[in-house]
Order: structure tokens, then C-alpha cells, then sequence
């Protein structure tokens, strides 16, 4: 037998080494030892081979504005807002494409093959809704693109948005979104997730909320969105995003409402990179870390996955598209330092984002997408330690990305003339 592909050596994420065969778009075999008959052969010894990373929270249509038309000088999630405001009225429909797809060949070279971006239709133009569409239909070859109608001035507080969501779905907007802890009062925030749920429910859709992105521990529509889900069967179909609020809640509270999640089937996704930067702005000090629960919504059974929200936008200065930054930031800022939870933290950015996006053929099983990347660690936790170098990335059976070795050539006499900062365990 043939193949068109074949990955060679590598060291899976739980540690078996295994040639892969790919065929078409396919895996067709993994295997101990394959015949080296196909039209490529990839070494990959020595190098973890995983599946691809996947981003399940993120703003494309905001992506790579930063400074456009200024930049945020307060750093707050509220100026972030507002900025955007100014910046929706001026952009076109082609910069949000040309940005979209620019960020998107920074996601491919650095293996991340799937996002989950949330489009703002607060602008009756639907400009934002327009652009990504296009955007997903341009890359869909080599990248998985979702989209959440997101009415980030609020579903009720802003004039049009109850019209402007069930536009941008029937346009082709994939999922419902909103945003309950921006709407006038708690009762108004209530009243918009169980809404939101009836379109999930009535359309056969998935729902994505931004839940609770603030310090306020009495912020709890992350409660109403899973009894909401528990009711119409949105299990397995409902995400809460964010969830900050959690961090400051009292430990009672929010044992009862961690239970409710994992009975409800609500993922939540938390953004580190973005949390500890946006949370804590009112404190003084002790500055609070504003991310959920990670540990404990893990112990009870949640989905959990890292998304990136923001990269050079008006909410975030830096990012890089590179979702082991998110993982080492998770890692970090929840203290989930033990070996078992570093592991864990690998599957953040990987295969649990792709179950609460519901990602078909996702993973390295005979019958998947060929979809994979090789990475110069030796396995999951020194990726993240190192962010890794992503030396290949193959999509759909196609290699679409390939970087030199991040080794360095040293100039020290007396010393190896090259370093990789790989641990060599004794
Ligand atoms: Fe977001």
C-alpha cells in the first residue's frame, strides 16, 4: 500500500511512538512501524507529533487593529469597548478581511488549524458578519473557522440587536452569542441568556455566551445559562465563556454552581491571557488573577478549554496566535503546576476545545482529518514550557506550514555548538 504521506517516529502526546499514514485527507494507519512507501516521508523522531491546537473563544473581526484609530490608555475591558466602537464605524468590510486572513496565516505557522471567532453585530451593517463569512469560505480548505453572533453592546441595550443576531444567522453565522453581564440590569442579563437559548434550542444551533467577564462575585448568569441548557437540552451544545466572576464568588456559592455546570453540560471557556490582564483593574492590592476555576471545574467533570479572545486589539496589546502562550499562561495563573495538571493543561489548547466545538474527525485515530503538527519538544508539557517550535503543520492532508529548527549555534569555546533547550532527563 501507498500512501501520500507519512510522518515517521513520532512521539504521540501519551508518549507511544508511531508512524502515521495519510491518504487523501485522511489518517489511513498508525501504526509502531510502517513500510516507507508514500510520495513524502516526514522524519520525526524525537519530535512530539499532536493534534492541532484549537482556539474556541476568539474576535477576528477585531484581530491586528491595534492602535487603529488609537490605543487603549486605561487597559480596562470597558475602554477596550468603547475603542472598538470607534474603530467599527470606520473600518471596511475588506481591512476586516485583510486582517482576518493575515491572522490567520500567523494561526497556521503555529499549528492552531481551528477558531471559533465571535463577530460583533451591534453595526446594522452587518459589515463584521460579511467579512468573516467570506473569510470562512476562503480558508476552508486548510482552516476551521466558527462564528458566534455576538451583540457586543448587549442584546436589549442595544436598539437592534434582538434583529441583527437572527440576521447574522440567517446569513450563515453558525452559533448564537451574547454578552448578559453588559445588558442595563441583572434581570435584563437573565432575560437575554434564556432568549438566547430558545434561538439555540429553536434552531438546532450551538450557543456561546460571554458570561461574567467581570470581578462582581454576584455576576452569576453563568447560573441561568445552565439551568437554561439543562431545560432545552442544549447539553454538550452550550458554552460559558469567561466565567471571571467566578473567581471572586464565595467558596459555597460556587461549589453549588460548579456541581450545576457539569450536571447542565455547559463547557466554559476561559481566556488567560486576557482575564489577567482585564480582571483586577479596580483593585488596589492584593490585585485579584479574574480567572474561573479551572482546577475545580476539571475535578467535577466540565469541559475546559483555553481560548485566546484577542490579539492586538483594542482589549489586548500583544499576542502572537500561539495557544501554548495560553496554555503556559493557564498553566501559571491557575497553579496548576503538578505534573498530571501540566499534562491536562496540554489538552486545554487541543482535544478539549475540540469536543466543545464539536470538531468533526478531530485527533490522531485512523479515520480522522489528517490534520497534525510536529513540534520540537519532547512531549506535551515541554511544548508548553518552550512554546515549542512548530517545525511542521499538516492540514487536511496538505503540509501548509514549515519552520526551521529553533536550535541556536553557539560560539563558546569549550562548549556544544548548538543548544535547543530540551531537558534531558537523567
Ligand atoms: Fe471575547
Amino acid at each position: 500500500m501507498s500512501f501520500d504521506l507519512l510522518v515517521k517516529g513520532g512521539h504521540l502526546p501519551d508518549g507511544a511512538v508511531r508512524d502515521i499514514a495519510i491518504k487523501g485527507d485522511r489518517i489511513v494507519a498508525v501504526e509502531p512501524q510502517l513500510p516507507e512507501e508514500a510520495g513524502k516521508i516526514l522524519d520525526a523522531r524525537g519530535q512530539l507529533v499532536s493534534p492541532p491546537f484549537c482556539d474556541p473563544h476568539f474576535h477576528l473581526d477585531a484581530a491586528l487593529s491595534y492602535g487603529l484609530p488609537r490605543v487603549n490608555q486605561s487597559g480596562t475591558l470597558f475602554e477596550g469597548i468603547a475603542l472598538w466602537g470607534e474603530l467599527r464605524q470606520v473600518a471596511t468590510q475588506q481591512d476586516m478581511v485583510d486582517r482576518a486572513l493575515a491572522y490567520i496565516d500567523w494561526a497556521v505557522s503555529m499549528g492552531l488549524l481551528a477558531t471559533r471567532t465571535h463577530v460583533d453585530t451591534s453595526d446594522d451593517r452587518l459589515l463584521g458578519v460579511d467579512a468573516l463569512l467570506e473569510v470562512k469560505k476562503k480558508v476552508a480548505s486548510y482552516f476551521d473557522l466558527q462564528i458566534v453572533a455576538f451583540p457586543q453592546d448587549g442584546y436589549y441595550r442595544s436598539p437592534n440587536n434582538v434583529k441583527n443576531v437572527e440576521r447574522a444567522l440567517d446569513r450563515g453565522v453558525d452559533i448564537v452569542g451574547g454578552i448578559p453581564h453588559a445588558e442595563r440590569t441583572m434581570e435584563d442579563g437573565r432575560l437575554a441568556v434564556i432568549a438566547q437559548c430558545e434561538i439555540a434550542a429553536k434552531r438546532g444551533i450551538m450557543i456561546d455566551l460571554h458570561c461574567d467577564e467581570s470581578d462582581d462575585p454576584l455576576s452569576r448568569h453563568i447560573e441561568t445559562l445552565a439551568a437554561e441548557a439543562k431545560r432545552l437540552g442544549l447539553q454538550g451544545r452550550a458554552v460559558g465563556s469567561h466565567c471571571t466572576s467566578m473567581h471572586s464568588m464565595d467558596n459555597y456559592y460556587a461549589g453549588k454552581l460548579i456541581n450545576l455546570i457539569a450536571e447542565s453540560g455547559v463547557a466554559i471557556v476561559p481566556n488567560p491571557l486576557i482575564n489577567i490582564t482585564l480582571q483586577g483593574r479596580s483593585d488596589t492590592y492584593p490585585k485579584r488573577r479574574g480567572l474561573t476555576r479551572v482546577p475545580e471545574l476539571l475535578k467535577a467533570g466540565v469541559t475546559v478549554g483555553y481560548g485566546q479572545d484577542c490579539v492586538l486589539d483594542p482589549w489586548y496589546p500583544l499576542g502572537t496566535a500561539d495557544m501554548l502562550d495560553v496554555a503556559f499562561m493557564g498553566l501559571n495563573t491557575t497553579l496548576m503546576t503538578s505534573p498530571p495538571e501540566m499534562r491536562a493543561t496540554y489538552d486545554l489548547v487541543t482535544i478539549n476545545s475540540a469536543k466543545l466545538m464539536r470538531l468533526e474527525g478531530y485527533g490522531l485515530e485512523v479515520g480522522c482529518k489528517a490534520s497534525l503538527v510536529i513540534l520540537e519538544a519532547n512531549d506535551p508539557v515541554e511544548a508548553i514550557r518552550l512554546r515549542a517550535n512548530r517545525t511542521t503543520v499538516i492540514s487536511k492532508g496538505k503540509i501548509v506550514s514549515e519552520r526551521p529548527s529553533a536550535r541556536a549555534t553557539l560560539h563558546i569555546s569549550g562548549r556544544p555548538n548548538s543548544c535547543d533547550r530540551r531537558f534531558l532527563r537523567k
